[in-house]
C-alpha cells in the first residue's frame, strides 16, 4: 500500500476541558467505589465540560493549537474532517461548526462516525485526500463530548467516559517518514454490545424514548471487553505482518484509551514491552475519538515520541468498529 506512505502528520493540538470528575465524585453518584473504577478500568478521573459547551468548541481548541504549532491560518487547510459520535447536532455536521469557528475560508469537510475508531479511520480517510494530489493539508479533528450522552445514575458506563479533543494536520511527505500502512475492519453482528438507541431515525426523540432512557449509551461491557481484547490484536498482527514487522519492532504504541486491561492485554499479545506503550486512561478515561490524539500528546510530553520512531495506532469500538495505522512519526 503505497498511495498513503506520501503522507505525513505535521502538526497536532489537544485540549481537554478544565472540569475534572474523578472517581471520588462517582462514588457519590453511583454504587461504586475508587479501588473498583482503578482496578477494572485503570481510570481515576476525567474531564468532563461545563453545560453549553459543545463539540465544535473543543475541535476549536485542538484545531487551534495545531495550526499555531504548524505556523498556519484556517484558511491553508484545504479540508477538516471531524471524527466525532457526539457531533453538536444531528446536522449541520460539525466540520462545518469548526470551519466556522476557525473563520477558515473556501475549504470543505465533513464528520465521520465510526465510534471509538473514527480517528483512526478518519485518519485514513484524510491521508487518502493528500496522497490523491488534490488536496495539500487536511485537518482531523477527533473529538467527543461522552458526557452529553453518558447515564450519571449507571454505574456500568458513567465511570468510563470522558470528553475531551486533538487535532493533528495531514500533507504530503517528502521524505520515507509519515504513513506507512492502515488497516480497518466492521463487524454488524456487534451492534447491540454497544449502541445509543434513541434519538435516530429508528427512534426519533420522544417523551417516551427519554423516560426509556434510550439517549444514552448502553453497553454490555463483557462483550465489548472480549471483542476488543481479541480483535485488536489480531489485525494489529496483520498490519505488521503485511509491512515486515513484528510488534517488537513498535516503537511506540499508542492505542484508544478505553480500559487499561484491554491495553495491556493487547500489548501482550503482540509481545510489546510495557515501557513502549501509552497509556493516559488514568487521565482523561476514555474520550471516545480523542484518544489517540490526547495519547500522541502524552507520549510527546513524555520525550516518549521522535522523529523516524515506528508507531502503531490501534483502536476499536461500538459497531463494532476496529481500525490499525502503522507510521514513522515525522517531526
Ligand atoms: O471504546 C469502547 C468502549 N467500551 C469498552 O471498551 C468497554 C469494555 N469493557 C470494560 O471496560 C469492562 O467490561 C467494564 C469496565 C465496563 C466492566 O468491567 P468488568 O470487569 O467486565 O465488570 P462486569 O461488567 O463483569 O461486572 C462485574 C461486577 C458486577 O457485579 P456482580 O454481578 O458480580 O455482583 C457488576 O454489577 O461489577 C459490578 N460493577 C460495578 N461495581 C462497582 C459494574 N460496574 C461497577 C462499578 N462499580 N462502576
Amino acid at each position: 500500500m503505497n498511495q498513503a506512505a506520501r503522507v505525513k502528520i505535521s502538526a497536532l493540538g489537544t485540549y481537554v476541558p478544565p472540569r475534572v470528575l474523578t472517581n471520588a465524585d462517582l462514588e457519590k453518584l453511583v454504587e461504586t467505589t475508587d479501588q473498583w473504577i482503578l482496578e477494572r478500568t485503570g481510570i481515576r478521573e476525567r474531564h468532563i465540560v461545563d453545560k453549553g459547551v459543545a463539540t465544535s468548541d473543543l475541535g476549536l481548541e485542538a484545531a487551534t493549537l495545531a495550526l499555531a504549532e504548524r505556523g498556519i491560518g484556517p484558511s491553508d487547510l484545504d479540508a477538516i474532517i471531524v471524527a466525532t459520535v457526539t457531533p453538536d447536532m444531528l446536522f449541520p455536521c460539525s466540520a462545518c461548526l469548526v470551519q466556522h469557528k476557525l473563520g477558515a475560508k473556501a475549504i470543505w469537510g465533513f464528520d465521520m462516525n465510526a465510534a471509538c475508531s473514527s480517528f483512526v479511520y478518519a485518519l485514513q480517510v484524510g491521508s487518502g485526500l493528500v496522497a490523491s494530489g488534490v488536496h495539500k493539508k487536511v485537518m482531523v479533528i477527533g473529538a467527543d463530548i461522552m458526557s452529553s450522552i453518558i447515564d450519571y445514575t449507571d454505574r456500568a458506563t458513567c465511570i468510563i467516559f470522558g470528553d475531551g479533543a486533538g487535532a493533528v494536520i495531514l500533507e504530503p511527505a517528502n521524505d520515507s517518514l509519515g504513513m506507512i500502512d492502515f488497516l480497518h475492519e466492521v463487524d454488524g453482528s456487534g451492534g447491540s454490545s454497544l449502541y445509543m438507541p434513541g434519538g435516530g431515525s429508528l427512534n426519533p426523540s420522544t417523551h417516551e424514548t427519554v423516560d426509556q432512557r434510550m439517549h444514552y449509551v448502553h453497553q454490555d461491557g463483557q462483550a465489548v471487553f472480549k471483542f476488543a481484547v481479541r480483535k485488536m490484536a489480531e489485525l494489529c498482527e496483520k498490519l505488521l505482518q503485511r509491512n515486515g514487522f513484528t510488534g517488537k519492532d513498535i516503537d511506540v504504541f499508542i492505542p484508544h484509551q478505553a480500559n487499561k486491561r484491554i491495553i495491556t492485554a493487547t500489548a501482550d499479545r503482540l509481545g510489546m514491552p510495557a515501557e513502549r506503550v501509552i497509556i493516559n486512561i488514568d487521565r482523561f478515561g476514555n474520550t471516545t475519538s480523542a484518544t489517540i490524539p490526547l495519547a500522541m500528546e502524552t507520549a510527546r510530553q513524555e520525550g516518549r515520541l521522535k522523529k523516524g520512531d515506528l508507531v502503531l495506532l490501534a483502536a476499536v469500538g461500538a459497531g463494532f468498529t476496529v481500525g490499525a495505522t502503522l507510521l514513522r512519526w515525522a517531526y
